[in-house]
């Protein structure tokens, strides 16, 4: 009897691609949300603390035994969400058979000044489909579906760009790249200019930057720079969601950076990576909920009676990409029914 119930659980990981998918996106509105109360404070950490803790109490309410492979850092400096951590209800009773990657609140300082393109976001695979990425930066380029096998990291800006313009089929000066606003890409900025291509600096949130650069129509064609390593096995998760191309390495340069990585089973520090090999998983969830509207997502709307939010949920084996449009009601509505802003 026992046993049945156990290979019941057991086979949770198997559906990580259906029911569980919303579930995680019940996880990631519950960040989102907490994280949203907190918008403008000015205050990034509160703001990175309330996701945290939202997140970490839905996860309980998931039925699966999971591990966090890229989380809040290690246990001694996280108290939640450390990278090591089993989440979802039935840990303690499974080995954990489902591997999770999260970042609560990607885009804190957006959030702490209310502006564009805070989310909350998680990736699954089945144990392994996640690369046990160092909290190091990471060296990216992040583009479409047609730029597949197009792309390559030691090759100068200048040739990037015109593959990119050729899988695009358009000139250079019709490219926009998204580029983080930090004094590290003053040369790559320098570069794409003088290789003609247009430019959009962001001050935070590399991640959604290469999810929209996968998108048709969302008028970015690619995301070049440094940015955090975790953000980078999430954007490959998304990425082998949507067939999008991405080339990547790390940047270990400091010997204590090299041991922490080699701690982590990182073999070859300089290794170039692709989205596969980031995210290698057969099968993988992607889902993300706005805190703040932007590109992809509109943020968390409060009103009187309940909320509203609006999250997107990628599966890689089934190929599917959907947007859910959320209202939760906390509250009876009344005689005037559900408001949706
Ligand atoms: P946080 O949400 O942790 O603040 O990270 C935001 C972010 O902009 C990421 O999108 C990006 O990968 C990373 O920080 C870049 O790091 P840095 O701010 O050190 O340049």
């Amino acid at each position: 009897m026992f046993d049945v119930a156990l290979r019941e659980l057991a086979s949770v990981a198997t559906e990580i691609e259906g029911q569980l998918s919303l579930e995680f996106v019940h996880v990631v509105e519950h960040a989102a949300v907490a994280a949203a109360r907190t918008m403008g404070q000015g205050d990034r950490k509160a703001a990175d603390y309330a996701a945290v803790e939202a997140m970490r109490a839905a996860f309980d309410d998931v039925p699966i035994s999971a591990e966090i492979v890229i989380g809040e850092g290690e246990r001694d400096e996280a108290p939640m969400l450390f990278i090591g951590e089993q989440v979802g209800a039935h840990q303690g009773y499974l080995d954990p058979d489902i591997d999770i990657a999260v970042d609560p609140l990607e885009g804190t300082n957006l959030c702490a000044t209310g502006a564009p393109n805070a989310i909350a976001v998680l990736a699954a695979s089945e144990r392994g489909g996640l690369l046990h990425a160092p909290d190091c930066y990471m060296e990216k380029i992040m583009a479409g579906p047609s730029c597949r096998g197009a792309l390559d990291i030691d090759a100068s800006v200048k040739d990037n760009l015109h593959a990119i313009a050729r899988c695009l089929d358009r000139h250079i000066q019709d490219l926009v790249v998204i580029v983080l606003d930090r004094p590290r890409h003053q040369t790559l900025i320098d570069e794409i200019r003088a290789a003609g291509a247009r430019i959009r600096l962001i001050g935070d949130g590399d991640l959604t930057a290469g999810i929209t650069a996968a998108v048709r129509g969302a008028g970015v064609h690619a995301v070049m720079g440094i940015g955090g390593a975790p953000e980078g096995v999430l954007a490959a998760a998304a990425l082998r969601c949507l067939h999008g191309e991405m080339v990547a390495r790390l940047v270990v340069n400091t010997p204590e950076l090299r041991e922490r990585a080699e701690s982590m089973g990182v073999r070859d520090p300089d290794r170039i990576y692709r989205a596969d090999d980031l995210a290698p998983g057969h099968k993988i969830v992607f889902a993300a909920c706005g805190v703040t509207g932007g590109a992809l997502l509109e943020g968390v709307r409060f009103f009187g009676e309940g909320y509203r939010t609006h999250s997107i949920v990628m599966t890689r084996a089934s190929n599917k990409v959907r947007f859910i449009d959320a209202v939760h009601l906390t509250g009876d509505p009344g005689p005037q029914g559900i408001r949706l802003n």
